[in-house]
């Protein structure tokens, strides 16, 4: 019992929420020393309002702030590198990431490996690979996100695909979390639905299997626990009305909420979901919704008893796991994610190649039960042909 109750607690970046709040972002740089920020945000965003708000307000306030947006979804390590190479030519002092996971992740690891002399894969989230960086040069980071889902803004992680193997790394570093997040809610107003879907769909899979995790955290339960509430109440309203502010504002927090609980680990939703991301180009976040009931399923005798304590945050007529799967299975419908990987493109002839990478995602050990590749093969399977064993 009392090995059981050792464990080393993190609790996250200073966090600046509010409408209008990108107002703090010069202010914000100039208090962490940056005075020549980079701005790294994605291609889709390059040309936006947000984006160039951004830089007047960083440039009228006098700091000298370049743009990079060689960025895609799912990125790459070309990216970070053409970020890098941004980063040294224009001789910046830090960052300011503006975007979704996707420019967050790069701009994090812009700001950590523009220290480094390693390659970026040295730095993959295995055992304490982190020490061997030069933690002295990383630069500080501000972190503006534009969806509600990752949390990568609280987070000491960035996620880069490797092309050549076809596979999502987790990079990692204890000071590449960011020195200050700004959420405001106006930033995410223009997110389509589909996206404002998927992402709230990663946050919602990052505060459920988090807190399904078997580690001794009772902080990071109960922010968990919260998560799940909030993004049930506030989800539908958000994907139903991109411009409630209320809503995006709520999403905002259950995002950071997320990431701030997954420091006690993931599980087989993101475990399948990388592979699959990182072969198809398939939304993270929409992927992990598609995954959800399957991992339900495939858990379910190792977290059956955790389910009360969701189900009555929730305050739904039962709770148990029937109740649990059933909820799920109803939001899904409503945000009109889709039941299937198949309609998502995932092939059945790709099933045994994901499960082999799953079974080796980091994510894959802190899962309530030890799944073997066999075992992720069956649940790709599953997933791909939506079968939920009569469900
Ligand atoms: N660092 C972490 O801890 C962590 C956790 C989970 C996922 N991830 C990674 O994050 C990435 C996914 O991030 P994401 O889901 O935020 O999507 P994303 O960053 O890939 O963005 C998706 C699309 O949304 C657009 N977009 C973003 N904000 C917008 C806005 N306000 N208005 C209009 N369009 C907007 C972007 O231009 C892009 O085309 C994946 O690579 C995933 O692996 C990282
Ligand atoms: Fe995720």
């Amino acid at each position: 019992m009392s090995a059981f109750l050792t464990s080393a607690w993190n609790f996250p970046t200073r966090i600046l929420t509010g409408i209008g709040r990108i107002k703090d972002v010069a202010e914000t740089c100039r208090a962490h020393g940056v005075v020549k920020p980079l701005v790294v945000t994605d291609r889709g965003l390059a040309a936006s309002a947000i984006v160039a708000g951004v830089v007047e307000r960083l440039r009228s306030a006098g700091l000298q702030a370049a743009v990079f947006s060689d960025v895609k979804p799912n990125p790459t390590q070309a990216n970070l590198a053409a970020g890098v190479a941004a980063y040294k030519a224009g001789g910046h002092d830090g960052v300011v990431a503006v975007g979704g996971g996707s420019a967050l992740d790069v701009g994090k690891c812009v700001a950590f490996m523009q220290a480094q002399t390693r390659p970026v894969w040295d730095f993959e989230d295995v055992g304490d690979w982190w020490t061997r960086a030069n933690a002295a040069g990383i630069a500080p980071i501000i972190a503006v996100p534009t969806t509600a889902g990752t949390g990568s803004e609280v987070g000491r992680a960035g996620v880069i695909t490797n092309e050549a193997t076809h596979q999502k790394k987790i990079i990692y570093h204890p000071a590449m979390m960011p020195k200050v997040a700004i959420e405001d809610p106006e930033l995410a107003v223009g997110l389509p639905r589909y996206l404002t879907v998927g992402t709230g769909m990663d946050a919602l899979a990052h505060c459920f299997e988090a807190y399904c995790v078997n580690a001794f955290h009772p902080l990071a339960d109960g922010v968990a626990i919260e998560g799940v509430r909030i993004v049930d109440a506030y989800l539908p309203r958000a994907a139903a009305n991109g411009g409630d502010l209320e809503a995006r504002a709520q999403m905002f927090a259950a995002a950071s909420m997320g990431a701030t609980a997954f420091q006690k680990g993931l599980g087989a939703i993101h475990s399948v979901s990388h592979p699959v991301g990182a072969r198809y180009d398939t939304h993270h976040g929409m992927t992990n919704g598609v995954m959800f009931p399957y991992v339900m399923l495939a858990n379910r005798d190792a977290i059956a008893a955790k389910m009360p304590v969701l189900a009555r945050a929730l305050a739904l007529p039962k709770a148990d796991f029937g109740a649990m799967l059933d909820w799920i299975l109803r939001l899904r419908k409503k945000l009109d994610v889709p039941h299937t990987l198949a309609e998502m493109g995932v092939k059945e002839a790709d099933a045994k190649a994901i499960a082999a990478d799953a079974v080796n995602d980091p994510t894959a050990g802190a899962n309530p039960r030890r799944l073997s590749e066999a075992e992720f093969e069956a649940l790709t399977l599953a997933a791909i042909r939506g079968d939920l064993g009569g469900r």
